[in-house]
């Protein structure tokens, strides 16, 4: 007796074009919507997430140390921080090494979030 010969009968294969496409698309929707989660739950820090506010950024990373409003506390206050810095460049090489006391800020924030915390301080807290 043949094994195969009774169960191939049994065996339906539903044809790929009717299931795969539907399938793919369902998982992606699913992945999709756990990253978003995933990366809105957990407030960037420099993941692959939409760059944060320029004022955001200060608040959750900077104002611990520079005070909420630029004031100071740890760090000097922000006040005329564009007059110490005309280049802004110089103000972003701060943030991203560091000198001093101040944390070099490369290694938890992109390039983008950086630039948009530099550019918070000297027009909302430098002024
Ligand atoms: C752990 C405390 C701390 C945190 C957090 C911190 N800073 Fe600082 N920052 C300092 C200190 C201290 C200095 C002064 C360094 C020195 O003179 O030794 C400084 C200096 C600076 C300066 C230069 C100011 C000037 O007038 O020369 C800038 C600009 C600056 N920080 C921006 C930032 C930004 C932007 C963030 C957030 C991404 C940040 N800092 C987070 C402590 C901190």
């Amino acid at each position: 007796m043949s094994p195969d010969s009774g169960s191939r009968q049994n065996f339906r294969v539903i044809p790929r074009s009717r299931l795969r496409p539907a399938a793919a698309t369902s998982i992606a929707a699913v992945l999709a919507v756990a990253f978003a989660i995933a990366f809105a739950g957990c407030g960037g820090g420099g993941g692959p997430s939409e760059p944060r506010s320029g004022a955001a950024i200060y608040a959750q990373t900077c104002a611990t140390c520079h005070g909420v409003d630029g004031q100071g506390g740890v760090g000097p206050a922000l006040k005329g921080v564009a007059d110490r810095y005309p280049d802004i460049a110089d103000q972003i090489a701060v943030v991203t090494n560091g000198f001093g006391r101040m944390p070099a800020f490369r290694g938890s924030l992109s390039a983008e979030e950086i630039r948009r915390v530099v550019e918070y301080e000297r027009t909302e807290l430098g002024a």
